[in-house]
């Protein structure tokens, strides 16, 4: 099968930060920096980026660059060159891992996503702006019973990923990060503008700069070891989802993308987008809350009944929304893409299937377990596996179990066994300073193991 690439390292670029900018930035980085103590939780979900995840990410994609395979095969393949042994071992926990991660992140991404569109067509019809103040929540929680709403939204977005997937590398996914993520941003500009001069927005500002050292640990009688560990794990699983690191999605950006160009560059640009996006989605929504007169603190609901609130009090509420939950789906959509690829890929690589099999054969698959999410989650059929409805099972198992453990692998796998091809890759298309390799060692074979190990021992004990 002739190996796809994308077009340019621009290409590249956007393709893998509309991958990273989706839900993640807009839904879940606000409500967890409004429960952690704003300024706090970003200065520690920054120290995890530049400690954990940079380098995680340059070993992702130059995994993916060095095998030019699929996200299971890629270990057998490096690990082949240089001689290593229990290859099915590092297969498992890096690749099946993912495989099983990604595979979780489909189930529940297409249920939000099904709001997002569910909230866009209510922004549309003018609904959103007259439903009473007192009964926003009200209206989150029927969508949220409704499985029929729920699912036909959600599959609407499945079927856009799908004819976008089908379209191919060049075609369908470089294009779409291309045309969307220049508009992404613009749109987000727009909205800071807007909610930063809200009156009384300056609170929310505040929120934001001001450090609440009780977050880190710091209360008035003293060290809490507990409250620092809430959230550095809360920070640590966030940064996994926000940079879709941890599900394969970028080993196999990676292994489409051109040997000749610059690895650190795009890197540096990836994380410059994804965190710029989650601090403008912050500015965006924490300030308007505050400005409403709400709590920041309002978890999951934030975005989908604190922010209509706002929206009906400000002069031009209708249009904002719009653009507001326009920004949502298209974000949503080049992430949609980045995850569904992963598995569309492991088929085409493994067992030989044409692209446009391979993406249908995983939209029944995401299919299957959107709808049983679905169904779980709105009480429609009651499974729930330790206590947890399938929807939050599904969230929960991903940020804190499989991306930490696909990261933990491969931490391992480059920091002591592959350093050679994968350092021997990026000198390819760029000067590898002394301190950049030590940097990368260090990172790779003591801080991110360390950080890793933590957050899974607590998840275990918690
Ligand atoms: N990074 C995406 C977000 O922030 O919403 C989510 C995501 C995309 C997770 C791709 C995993 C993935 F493979």
């Amino acid at each position: 099968m002739k190996k796809e690439n994308f077009g340019s390292q621009w290409g590249f670029i956007l393709a893998a930060a509309g991958s990273a900018v989706g839900l993640g930035n807009i839904w879940r980085f606000p409500y967890l920096c409004g429960q952690h103590g704003g300024l706090s939780f970003i200065l520690v979900y920054l120290l995890i980026l530049f400690l954990i995840c940079n380098p995680l990410m340059v070993a992702e994609i130059s995994i993916g660059r060095t095998s030019k395979s699929n996200c299971v095969d890629a270990y057998r393949i490096i690990g082949e060159s240089v001689g290593l042994k229990h290859l099915r071992l590092w297969s498992f926990f890096g690749g099946w891992f993912a495989v099983i991660g990604v595979t979780l992140c489909l189930s529940f991404y297409f249920l939000v996503a099904g709001w997002v569109l569910y909230y866009f067509l209510e922004a549309m019809s003018g609904k959103l702006l007259q439903i009473e103040q007192s009964q926003l929540a009200a209206e989150f929680e029927q969508l949220t019973k409704s499985f029929s709403i729920q699912l036909i939204c959600g599959w609407i977005f499945l079927f856009t990923t799908t004819l976008i997937v089908i379209a191919g590398v060049k075609k369908g996914i470089e294009r779409a990060g291309l045309y969307l993520m220049p508009i992404l941003f613009a749109i987000f500009i727009l909205l800071c503008l807007r909610s930063t001069t809200l009156d009384g927005a300056e609170k929310g500002t505040s929120f934001l700069l001001t450090l609440q050292p009780q977050y880190l640990g710091w209360t008035e009688n003293g060290f809490n070891f507990k409250l620092l560990s809430e959230t550095f794990t809360a920070a640590l699983g966030q940064a996994f989802i926000s940079l879709s690191l941890g599900f394969g999605a970028l080993l196999v950006y990676g292994s489409y993308f051109s040997p000749k160009e610059n690895m650190f560059k795009a890197v540096r640009h990836i994380e410059f987008f994804d965190t710029l996006a989650a601090l403008l989605s912050a500015v965006i929504i924490i300030p308007a809350i505050f400005s409403a007169g709400m709590s920041a603190s309002s978890g999951p609901g934030l975005t989908f009944i604190s922010l209509p609130h706002v929206f009906q009090h400000l002069s031009g509420g209708h249009f904002w929304a719009l653009i507001f939950y326009l920004l949502l789906i298209l974000a949503t959509v080049t992430s949609t893409i980045s995850i569904f690829e992963v598995l569309t890929n492991l088929l085409m690589n493994k067992l030989n299937m044409q692209r446009y099999r391979a993406a249908i054969v995983v939209m029944f698959i995401a299919g299957f377990c959107f709808t049983l999410v679905t169904l779980s989650f709105s009480g429609a059929l009651d499974i729930k596996i330790w206590g947890r409805d399938l929807f939050t099972l599904a969230d929960w198992l991903v940020s804190t179990y499989t991306a930490a453990i696909v990261s933990l692998t491969m931490a391992l796998f480059v920091g002591y066994k592959a350093m050679k091809p994968i350092i021997h890759n990026i000198r390819r298309s760029a000067h590898v300073s002394s301190a950049f390799t030590r940097y990368f060692l260090v990172t790779l074979r003591y801080i991110a193991p360390l950080g890793l190990s933590i957050l899974l021992i607590m998840a275990i004990f918690s």
